[in-house]
């Protein structure tokens, strides 16, 4: 009843049908398929997630289809990255599969050369973070060490680099190593410059040129990418990890989760 009162109601159901009739997404594999080939990273068994994220990506930036996507993305690089932030998954937290940062520790240890430590990838900074404190906490001085930590995704980069971490990150630590290398600050944990100035980081992406011209590392650690690859990349993705050991006899310290 008195439905004629309320035209507004009918205006914006018109303006949605015209907005959903602009859109034009249909075929997620061509995304699928260039996000694999750019990152390694794939979707082929969880298209509707990739449907439904890319989809709040392009509607954030008035993209109607997949189409004017991968076209706007081949022309503009800041939208590819922000695509790839927006599609890797960086969850990480403090001293996470602790046994191999122990067994890392004793190998530095047994060492009296200074060693690099690369961390393919870091994202937000943790894992790199836990190697450094790790090695402190064992009496290893910082001029023995030096750490590494890349990723493909720009903003986790971004958080490595200014290491506010909340209580979840941090929940594996003891208190008094918690104490002795954060700051707190509200409901954050600020880590203390002094271990900041440990690692050095960089957005890369390992199928990059640009990252084996990085150099050889003493120890690699590549640990929970290799699960969001399917197995020629996996493979593809080991060889590259291999070639950048200083001794090929060293084991790279891949996740639990990677293995083939
Ligand atoms: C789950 S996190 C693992 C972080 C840490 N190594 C750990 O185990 O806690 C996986 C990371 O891999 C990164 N990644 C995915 N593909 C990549 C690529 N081709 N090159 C570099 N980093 C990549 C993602 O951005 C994400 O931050």
């Amino acid at each position: 009843m008195f439905s004629w009162l309320f035209p507004k109601k009918e205006t914006s159901r018109e303006e949605q049908e015209s907005v959903s009739q602009s859109e034009n997404f249909r075929d997620i594999s061509k995304v699928a398929d260039f996000f694999k080939t750019l990152s390694g990273v794939t979707f082929d068994k969880q298209l509707s997630i990739l449907e439904s994220k890319t989809k709040s990506f392009c509607r954030q930036r008035d993209i109607y289809s997949y189409e004017e996507l991968l076209e706007k993305i081949t022309r503009d690089e800041t939208l590819k990255q922000e695509l790839i932030n927006h599609l890797t998954t960086n969850e990480t937290f403090f001293y996470r599969e602790f046994k191999q940062i122990a067994e890392l520790v004793s190998l530095v240890q047994e060492q009296s050369s200074p060693v690099s430590i690369l961390c393919a990838p870091c994202a937000t900074g943790e894992e790199s973070y836990s190697i450094a404190i790790a090695l402190l906490e064992a009496g290893v001085p910082p001029t023995r060490f030096h750490i590494t930590g890349i990723d493909i995704n720009s903003r986790a980069i971004e958080k490595a680099k200014i290491a506010s971490y909340r209580e979840r990150n941090v929940k594996n630590l003891l208190g008094d190593v918690l104490y002795k290398y954060f700051d707190k600050n509200e409901d954050r944990y600020d880590l203390k410059e002094s271990v900041k100035n440990l690692v050095a980081f960089k957005v890369m992406n390992i199928f990059d040129h640009e990252f084996t011209m990085l150099g050889k590392f003493d120890y690699i650690f590549s640990r929970n990418m290799l699960i969001y690859f399917d197995l020629p990349t996996k493979q593809k993705a080991k060889k590259i990890l291999e070639s950048m050991r200083k001794d090929p006899s060293k084991e790279i310290f891949f996740g639990h989760a990677d293995l083939f």
